[in-house]
């Protein structure tokens, strides 16, 4: 028996006893016909606040338009709220991002579920609202389609090429006065020219790549920057694959697997990628219901090499890697070397292997941004999760080995991010510090807030190298430089990070894949001893209800788990 297309929209179109909401869908304008198509939820994070999602309710209409015609399908768009991590203003506004991630899958799974959508089609351009999409979409089990915003074009200024980035390490180059004010004028208005999400393999692009290569985009969804005209053109052939999703009956059960997982996480590690993708894809593989664990990801990172000169810590920018053949032609690349299961089936309703049987192959003479699996920038993947006494439930460090790969040096506390930036304007942040930001966790922060700021500025300062942050936070996907987040148990709930002191040493070894504290038991156990757990921050709100639902960052942050 054929597959019934509209299976969840005719309960209110066809049953007699729903006349209010067959009355009220005439009110929006359905036709006679309209009753019997399949109904399309496109849930778009568009708001006009950001670039990253400024232009996202206009890539809807195109959705809509390509659902619409020739598909015999309704496309309904509504909204979700979306956060910028780059708005947030340090601390106090970022402690609501990561928490977006759980609201955005909250409100696509309501609206998906409510009102009865046989489909849904999120349009998603930064950090958190692609997870987000994604948890929903795994969670509703209908078939589903994530578009991506895209990428945001560079920015110049005198000559150079410009980021979100630049602007923060300018700070840091106003703190060791090493640029006019002029010129730190000149990259803020600058680093920025339009729409799109952070334009390095920061938190947005990685997802986006990594989603794409778990098959729930379509081919190259995350290679046209937002302003290219494959982007429009993406967004009117949606409506074609999703009618076919709905034809063989594909949903996110069949494509979210294990293995498209390991997929996703092995595009993650050839390409630079953030250390939010760890969080995200714990918390997207518990959506699904697939056992995944911050071990899981190590043996990925142990079999990927990194390879790919991406900016945070490379040359170029995702707008360069459509010339060389975008996300498609690094996967293909993948996919002959072994490192890519090809038998995954895909929103394009094909397996990974043919969606990549047409795609040219990469030029290793004539490009010079992903490099050959025999010559990469680090012969495994940049995330190394660590234990020892200071992360007795893990960490996730972000180690590309140009800085090398170890290192030890005095703990300087910041209990919170503006204190770092305080410390680095006095000059009091110096060469083999270990800076650690704690009380940042997912209910100490709340809301695990990034150190964007704080590690740009420390870049901008000229101490990149020179030193290294840890926290129980987490980093930027812009983040470069010897750092450690993640770590678990987080302060608030008295997880040995609480324990240190002005002063410890601490050592950072990604050879042994160790966090330590060098205090021995008893001082550990006495300084226990004398903790007390700090109020929360909020009791009540939506972070109030955060901190008393998140789980750990090694659980992925999800927050619909008792
Ligand atoms: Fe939205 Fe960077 S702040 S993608």
């Amino acid at each position: 028996m054929a597959n019934e297309l509209n299976k969840f929209s005719k309960t209110l179109t066809q049953e007699v006893t729903n006349p209010a909401a067959q009355a009220m869908l005439y009110a929006i304008g359905f036709k006679e016909e309209d009753f019997a198509k399949p109904q399309i939820g496109i849930a778009s994070t568009g708001y006009e606040g950001n670039p990253c999602n400024m232009h996202l309710n206009g890539l809807s209409v195109y959705v809509k338009q390509g659902v619409q015609a020739n598909n015999d399908m309704v496309g309904l768009i509504f909204n979700t709220i979306g956060v910028s991590d780059g708005m947030t203003n340090g601390n106090d506004g970022m402690r609501y991002s990561l928490p977006s991630r759980d609201i955005i899958a909250d409100s696509i799974e309501t609206v998906v579920s409510a009102q009865w959508y046989d489909g849904v089609i999120a349009v998603v351009g930064c950090d958190k609202n692609m997870p987000g999409a994604i948890m929903a979409m795994a969670r509703i089990g209908r078939p589903a389609i994530m578009v991506y915003g895209g990428t945001i074009r560079s920015g110049h200024y005198k000559g150079k090429k410009l980021d979100i980035v630049s602007a923060f390490e300018a700070l840091g180059q106003k703190f060791a006065n090493n640029i006019s004010d002029e010129d730190y004028k000149g990259v803020i208005q600058n680093s920025i020219p339009g729409q799109g999400a952070c334009g390095g393999m920061y938190t947005a692009n990685t997802m986006a790549s990594s989603i794409e290569a778990m098959g729930l985009s379509l081919p190259f969804g995350s290679s046209y920057p937002a302003t290219h005209e494959g982007k429009k053109e993406e967004c009117k052939k949606i409506g074609e694959a999703m009618k076919k999703l709905l034809e063989l009956n594909i949903t996110p059960k069949e494509i979210i697997t294990r293995k498209s997982l390991e997929n996703a996480l092995t595009v993650v590690m050839a390409l630079g990628g953030s250390t939010n993708a760890t969080l995200h894809y714990l918390a997207i593989a518990r959506a699904a219901g697939i056992p995944l664990t911050l071990d899981d990801i190590q043996v990925i990172s142990d079999r990927v090499p990194f390879i790919a000169d991406l900016k945070p810590s490379g040359k170029y920018y995702m707008e360069d890697m459509l010339e060389i053949g975008g996300v498609p032609a690094v996967m293909k690349y993948l996919f002959e070397q072994g490192l890519i299961h090809g038998d995954c089936i895909t929103v394009t309703g094909k397996t990974v292997a043919e969606n990549l049987a047409d795609v040219p192959s990469l030029d290793f003479d004539a490009q010079k941004i992903v490099f050959p699996l025999t010559s990469p920038i680090k012969p495994s993947g940049h995330i190394q999760i660590l234990y020892g006494n200071l992360a007795p439930e893990g960490s996730v460090a972000k180690i590309t080995g140009k800085e090398g790969l170890r290192f030890e040096g005095e703990a300087k506390i910041c209990e919170h991010e503006s204190e770092i930036i305080e410390a680095l304007a006095k000059g009091e942040i110096k060469e083999g510090h270990v800076v650690v930001i704690r009380n940042a966790g997912p209910k100490g922060g709340p809301g695990m807030s990034e150190m964007l700021k704080p590690t740009s500025a420390v870049m901008g300062a000229g101490l990149g190298d020179k030193i290294a942050l840890i926290t129980d936070g987490r980093f930027s996907g812009g983040t470069h430089g010897f750092v450690v987040g993640h770590i678990c148990p987080e302060a608030f709930d008295g997880g040995p990070i609480a324990l240190v002191k002005d002063g410890d040493k601490i050592t950072i070894d990604a050879d042994t894949r160790e966090l330590k504290l060098h205090v021995s038991d008893e001082e550990l156990a006495s300084r226990k001893a004398t903790w007390v757990q700090p109020e929360p921050r909020f009791t009540k709100g939506m972070l109030g209800r955060y901190i008393r639902t998140v789980k750990s960052a090694s659980e992925g942050c999800v927050t619909d788990e008792a």
